[in-house]
């Protein structure tokens, strides 16, 4: 269901951009220039939300997109912002490196009057108010959370053998993403507590961060498994590149199927969901990039244009939050697989 109702925006967002082109193409004779800096495209999700931000605004005959790769560096995402407002971009849409730290991007797009979008890493509210040019697009940590929570109390209701050892509770360990970052914490809060609402009982075993890395999630798995041996029945990864290098870690173990725990991430990246089509990702929660790229598109035609603002459902004035929704083997084949 949810998933129709993200087509039928996505769509809709798609008319409404090819709608009135020509008449602003004559009146901006040239390249409007739009520019983003993404905190590091070795991240699989953020490389996949470019590119499907890359095709979104190559439809927009009048817009030319330029990107740089911050490499995990808020400095070199400062210098990179100043060059793209010396080069002239219109508008900026930064995922920022260390989301408690754009005040110098702010001050710098703010003297120069080139508005911004943030996505993806979201900055402090205080930040977000101190210029009504700012905007931020992504999506609720929380609801990622608890779907991923609901979508294991129903596998784990549903199928008693997950609780391997019979005592009544599910051993579990989390993989976190990066300290600090509002989708790491607040998922794994939200699933821990929606499974204890759900009437599951829980024995955390460990918790380790692997900030978003499928490399260092094996390692960090392989750490758990030497500890805890076949003792965990359950792994919660904060997003999917951390559940397949928990999955690549048992790989390496000679353990049985009965013996492997199950495993939950969040993003459906192509991998992602590949894991889940083959059953080996019991499920994974959608982090909507066409959804945050297409509001992202009607945002900065918006800004350009000055037409069209009234039509986005924005929160707090600068906020726009695209919903999650759940995948499992059932649904798989409805995501876009590249
Ligand atoms: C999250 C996503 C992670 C990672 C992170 C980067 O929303 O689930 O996989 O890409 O953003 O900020
Ligand atoms: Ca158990």
């Amino acid at each position: 269901m949810g998933k129709y109702r993200v087509r039928a925006l996505a769509i809709a967002a798609g008319a409404l951009l090819l709608g009135g082109c020509g008449e602003r193409k004559q009146e901006m004779a040239g390249n409007v220039r739009v520019g983003v800096t993404c905190y590091d495209l070795s991240d699989t999700f953020i490389s996949e939300l470019l590119d499907c931000l890359r095709d979104t605004l190559a439809r927009q005959e009048e817009i030319s997109v330029t990107v740089r790769d911050a490499a995990g560096s808020q400095r070199t995402q400062d210098d990179q912002v100043e060059e793209m407002i010396e080069e002239g971009c219109r508008v900026l849409c930064v995922n920022l490196v260390d989301r408690a730290d754009p005040s110098g991007i702010i001050d710098l797009a703010r003297k120069h009057n080139v508005p911004i979008i943030f996505f993806n890493r979201e900055p402090v509210a205080e930040d977000l108010k101190q210029w009504d040019q700012l905007y931020y697009v992504g999506a609720d940590a929380k609801q990622s959370g608890t779907m991923q929570g609901e979508l294991a109390a129903d596998l784990i209701r549903s199928d008693p053998a997950i609780d391997r050892n019979r005592d009544g509770k599910i051993q579990y360990v989390v993989l976190e993403g990066e300290p600090g970052h509002q989708d790491a914490i607040i998922r794994t809060e939200s699933a821990v507590d929606t499974l204890k609402n759900e009437g599951v009982e829980l024995e955390k075993l460990s918790w380790q961060i692997a900030n978003w890395n499928r490399a260092q999630a094996q390692n960090r798995m392989t750490q758990m498994i030497s500890q805890y041996q076949t003792q965990i029945e359950l792994v919660l990864a904060n997003n999917d590149d951390m559940a397949l290098g928990a999955m690549d870690a048992y790989g390496k173990t000679n353990y049985t199927e009965s013996e492997i725990p199950v495993f939950f991430g969040v993003d459906g990246t192509s991998v992602g969901l590949e894991a889940v089509a083959e059953g080996r990702l019991a499920a994974t929660v959608y982090n909507d990039k066409e959804g945050q790229t297409e509001a992202m598109a009607k945002l900065i035609q918006a800004i350009i244009s000055g037409q069209g603002m009234e039509e986005l459902s924005f929160q707090d004035d600068q906020y726009l939050y695209l919903p999650y929704d759940k995948v499992t083997k059932e649904n798989v084949s409805l995501f876009p697989k590249k």
